[in-house]
């Protein structure tokens, strides 16, 4: 047993240990370790600082999750009002923009800017006091915005406290300001979670992050791909800078997030270069941006330049021409995904499109299609969000060809030809064969993606490649490809087929989230699979849990729970695991569930309600699952213990009546110690 100065030593190492790591991941894309030795690391460090009362959780990362959910917003006055910016939108606006600033400052010579990137995400404005996040707000009229400072806490890439950096001094109070975003890989892959799970995609990443940030439970925020940069300050006490590039810099040394992408510019040319080269590049960005932005880069210059309505005069929202355009739908084709949704998506006359020739776009599903009536041949508007399948905005109605016909889904699947269904409460039409060649393709490629078994060389041309020849039929027919035939396959050589069979062979032992994941059961992300591995030993344990013990499992919930039973009561699924095993594909359960069982809460299911005095309540959750307890959101026979804080509510009131133990905090904290 530690001793309590032990402890916090500890607590204080972890605490710097994991911000290095966030940022590292969410800063500079480049983790060190693995999400299992960090969620080691945070399970480590909960479990210290729920060891030690009246521990100051103020900046921890701990507290980046877990706080309850909101009624509604409250407002936040800006110390400082945040500005928006006048736009360009050519370099003959640029130079005016130039010429109206030296006419202001009356001066001959060349002004220095600063450029940065654009980026199209979400204004807004965060207070630090002492080096210590305390409010997080949305731009809002640039008064008053919204305070969404629990969402705000769980963005990885926002410190929830400044770097110590002995060289500069922290300032009392400083308002940061930047942009946040969704990358547009993470966001893709977001989109079509959503799109799997039935629900209705974003329109683009700026969408997607604002809605983000409008959720009233932060645990949503956190499940959230955000990212941040910030590009400014607002009010600031007891720091004081030169020039913009200097709080740029500065603000990297505090430890916040600055777009690598700026630079200082010897005067409005060189702004100009960077617009035009920027634009050029725009379509290798890992996030969507809208245009550059050039800022006068001398402080003193800018207050003597001022603002006009609402926008400062000396900066420029410099945009790119929005990447709309028409085209002419050819033909509408059904593409069939790996859980057998039908898919209508647009075959148009190639067209550019910001940067790229563009030929497909995603009609979504039949309520989609039918609301925007596209038929074939008609001229559409299409437009590319981020990354994604461009899609239609429109159809320009007066265009339409005589005799065109409104769409129909088709009622059999274009792939096997069975029936197709349209289940209740979905808007999704599936192919119900499991055996359909499309999703066999799909399922192959996911299986061995790199979330799931990770087999480099087997993406999805290499599964069409092996479904067509009948080489496999299921992921566990990987296992006993034999070589000569892999050698028979156009553009397989030695070289490569040994790789291939090589990096097979090195999946048989997979961690059991990925596994999980690999897969393919509907709901389940990955996310959800490192949930799952964490509370079960193994896939036979999952196999055999009902929805009941499912639900009881912190963030699953009725629908994932009901997934999961699904796709272990399909027989076609169950052979297919059989099959792995006599492969000899063996998951390795993760360190989290192997504590887990033998923790000194296994079998014992808490409810928690109330405020909690030492931790959220999401933290008190997590330490009794990471303890091996149960959690269940509703008190129910079964339940062992009811853990109160201040203002419970109508659960004391249900444990009373069913006779369930209720304890406080500092009971259940014993319990963690003794089991
Ligand atoms: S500076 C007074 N810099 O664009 C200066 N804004 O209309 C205020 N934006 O609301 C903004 N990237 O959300 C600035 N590098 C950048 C930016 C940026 C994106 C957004 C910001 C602002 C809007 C301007």
């Amino acid at each position: 047993m530690m001793d309590k100065a032990e402890t916090i030593r500890r607590i204080e190492a972890l605490r710097a240990e994991i911000d290095h790591h966030n940022r590292r991941y969410y800063q500079l894309d480049d983790p060190e370790v693995s999400d299992a030795a960090y969620d080691r690391l945070m399970r480590e460090l909960a479990e210290l600082e729920a060891s030690v009362p009246s521990l100051d959780l103020t900046g921890s990362p701990t507290q980046r999750v877990g706080a309850a959910p909101l009624e509604k917003f409250g407002t936040v006055t800006h110390l400082t009002p945040m500005l928006s910016l006048a736009n360009a939108f050519s370099h003959e606006e640029m130079l005016e923009f130039d010429g109206r600033i030296r006419r202001l400052l009356d001066t001959e010579g060349p002004i220095g800017y600063v450029v940065e990137l654009k980026m199209d995400g979400v204004a807004v404005n965060l207070l630090y006091e002492d080096g210590l996040l305390v409010k997080g707000a949305t731009r809002g009229d640039g008064e008053h915005g919204e305070d969404i400072t629990q969402n705000i806490r769980t963005i990885r890439s926002i410190p929830l406290k400044f770097k110590a950096n002995p060289g500069i001094a922290v300032p009392a109070r400083i308002e940061i300001r930047g942009e946040i975003y969704m990358k547009t890989e993470p966001f893709r892959r977001f989109n079509r979670r959503r799109l799997e799970a039935g629900e209705p995609p974003f329109a683009n990443p700026r969408n997607a992050a604002a809605g983000s940030l409008r959720q009233l439970d932060p645990q949503i925020t956190a499940r959230r791909p955000l990212d941040f940069f910030c590009y400014g300050i607002g009010h600031v006490e007891g720091a004081s800078f030169a020039s913009h590039w200097e709080i740029l810099q500065t603000l990297k040394d505090w430890g916040f997030p600055v777009n690598e992408r700026a630079g200082r510019a010897a005067d409005i040319r060189e702004c100009i270069a960077f617009y035009d080269k920027t634009e050029a590049g725009r379509e290798e960005l890992p996030y969507e941006i809208d245009g550059v932005v050039v800022k006068v880069d001398a402080l003193a210059l800018q207050d003597a330049l001022g603002a006009v309505s609402r926008s400062p005069r000396w900066a420029i929202a410099c945009k790119y021409q929005p990447t709309q355009e028409q085209t002419v739908v050819r033909k509408i084709d059904v593409q069939v995904g790996r859980t057998g949704v039908l898919t209508p998506v647009a075959i148009m006359e190639p067209v550019h499109l910001g940067g790229v020739v563009v030929s497909r776009a995603t009609l979504h599903n039949e309520d989609e299609i039918k609301k925007k009536d596209v038929r074939e041949g008609d001229t559409v508007v299409i437009q590319r969000a981020g990354d994604v399948i461009p899609e239609v905005v429109k159809v320009i109605v007066e265009k339409r060809p005589d005799g065109a016909k409104p769409f129909q889904m088709p009622d059999t699947c274009p792939v096997c030809g069975s029936k197709v269904v349209r289940l209740e409460g979905e808007v999704g039409t599936r192919c119900l064969e499991f055996d359909c060649p499309a999703q066999i393709k799909l399922r192959l490629a996911h299986f061995a993606s790199r979330g799931g078994l990770d087999i480099e060389g087997m993406g999805e041309a290499m599964a069409n490649i092996l479904v067509d020849s009948g080489t496999v039929k299921d992921p566990s027919d990987l296992y006993k490809i034999p070589r000569e035939r892999l050698l028979t396959f156009e553009r397989m050589g030695e070289k490569s087929t040994d790789n291939l069979l090589s990096a097979i062979d090195r999946s048989r032992k997979p961690p059991l989230d990925r596994f999980l994941y690999a897969l393919g059961i509907r709901h389940v992300g990955e996310h959800m699979a490192r949930v799952l591995a964490a509370r079960f030993e193994g896939v036979e344990a999952l196999m055999t849990a009902t929805e009941e013990d499912l639900i009881a499992v912190q963030d699953v919930g009725p629908e994932v729970a009901a997934a999961i039973v699904s796709y272990f009561a399909n027989p076609s699924n169950r052979r297919m695991i059989e099959k792995l095993t006599a492969a000899g594909v063996e998951p390795q359960a993760t360190a989290g569930s192997r504590a887990a069982a033998s923790g000194p809460l296994s079998g014992k299911t808490f409810v928690f309600t109330g405020t909690l005095g030492r931790m959220t309540r999401s933290a008190a959750k997590t330490l009794a699952l990471s303890l091996g307890g149960q959690v269940s959101e509703t008190v129910k026979k079964g339940v062992d213990y009811v853990v109160a804080g201040a203002d419970p509510g109508s659960k004391l009131a249900k444990a009373g009546k069913l006779g369930i133990p209720v304890i406080d905090e500092e009971q259940f904290i014993k319990l963690t110690e003794e089991g």
